[in-house]
């Protein structure tokens, strides 16, 4: 049994790995994201796959959010659980157990999803009508990162008005997430992308609102690009989620928000002079966006990542005076998958644990 430490506990007493959310930094990324959308016509929905944490959502819908944002039917049952009310699963809901639980689910809250398919509209809809519920859907146009999606115009089109038609569905708009463009390092050609492929979107909007289709919701954007899909129609709610945490990668792009992600380490063996081992390997930090980065020493290489070691070269051993027992923090490179493998944050202030958050929704990827 792991016995929690209780609040007042300083950061160094910690067990570890740990994984520590600065409160200070969520604060401001919090307050500073909310500040950005407060006198846009578009709103934030703030993507929960991030920090998978009712506390966190929570916090985002009383700072001015106008629902939240998921990417699976677990994470939306956790949240919905929570006291989440509006929530959109930006993802496809298919095949009969899903389907089951997601008309259980629009019983407790306003639940909506993204579709692609005729058939799966067709599922959707039977589904919906034999449980006697309602659910709202976006369906999904592909503006150019050639995941999910129907082809802008016509075919936006042709699903719309066949989600339309069916009974137990109400055709709420458009889902269309630019995941090509939201790290790309130059600002001005990300913004340039962006606005071209919104333009597209912009005209498919046109043609249904033509055909008596008007998308109450357009859904797009990430960190990358919130500010940009804010501002430019036909976007109406902006999906972004690492602006809470931020990692490595991201504050190359988006400076303007604070690291509040770390994982705290310790030092389980220095072999030689110029090697130092921590216990965090990738069971503790995700490496797909490149080794996380260690903070505060001057003189060590970047980790090289095994199940549960992080083994770092010091470059400078007459600087590193690190020793089994001694801490290390590292910054993640990637904090949305990071955050899924951990069971809580260590909440932080001011070198202290303030509080102890389950993040509730880790691993819930059914
Ligand atoms: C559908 C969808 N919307 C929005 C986002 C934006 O998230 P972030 O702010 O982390 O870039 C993502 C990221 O994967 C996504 O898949």
């Amino acid at each position: 049994m792991i016995r929690e430490p209780q609040p007042g506990t300083p950061i160094e007493e910690l067990d570890t790995p740990a994984l520590l959310v600065d409160l200070e930094a969520l604060e401001y990324n919090l307050e500073s994201m909310a500040r950005f959308f407060a006198d846009k016509h578009a709103r934030l929905r703030p993507h929960a796959k991030t920090h998978k944490c009712p506390q966190i959502a929570l916090r985002q819908l009383a700072a001015g959010a106008v629902g939240i944002t998921c990417a699976k039917l677990g994470e939306a049952e956790v949240l919905a659980e929570a006291g989440v009310r509006d929530i959109l699963i930006a993802n496809q809901i298919v095949g009969a157990p899903k389907l089951e639980r997601l008309t259980a689910l629009a019983r407790t809250c306003d639940v909506m999803v993204a579709v692609d398919d005729e058939a799966n509209v067709t599922d959707l809809g039977r589904v919906c009508r034999e449980r006697g519920v309602s659910i709202r859907v976006l369906v999904e146009v592909d503006i150019g990162m050639h995941r999910c999606g129907v082809e802008p115009g016509e075919a936006t089109l042709a699903l719309a008005r066949r989600v339309a038609r069916e009974p137990g569905l109400e055709f709420a708009g458009l889902q269309a997430y630019e995941g090509h463009l939201v790290m790309l390092p130059d600002a001005q050609e990300r913004a340039a992308r962006l606005r071209e492929a919104l333009a597209t979107l912009g005209e498919t909007c046109a043609l249904l609102a033509r055909a008596g289709l008007p998308a109450a919701i357009v859904s797009g954007g990430g960190t990358g690009t919130y500010d940009v899909s804010a501002t430019t129609p036909p976007i109406t709610e902006v999906q972004a989620g690492s602006y809470v945490f931020m990692d490595a990668w991201y504050l190359t792009v988006r400076p303007e928000f604070r690291p509040a992600l770390t994982l705290l380490a310790t030092v389980i063996s220095r072999p030689t002079p110029d090697r130092v081992v921590t216990d965090s390997g990738m069971k503790s930090l995700t490496h797909e966006f490149g080794p996380p980065q260690p903070l505060g020493v001057v003189g060590l290489g970047l980790p090289r990542l095994s199940e549960e070691h992080a083994t770092l070269e010091v470059t400078d051993p007459a600087a590193v005076r690190l020793h089994p027992g001694d801490r290390l923090r590292f910054l993640p490179s990637h904090c949305c998958t990071t955050v899924n493998l951990h069971d809580r944050y260590y909440v932080v202030r001011n070198g202290t644990l303030v509080d102890i958050w389950p993040i509730a929704a880790r691993g819930r990827a059914q």
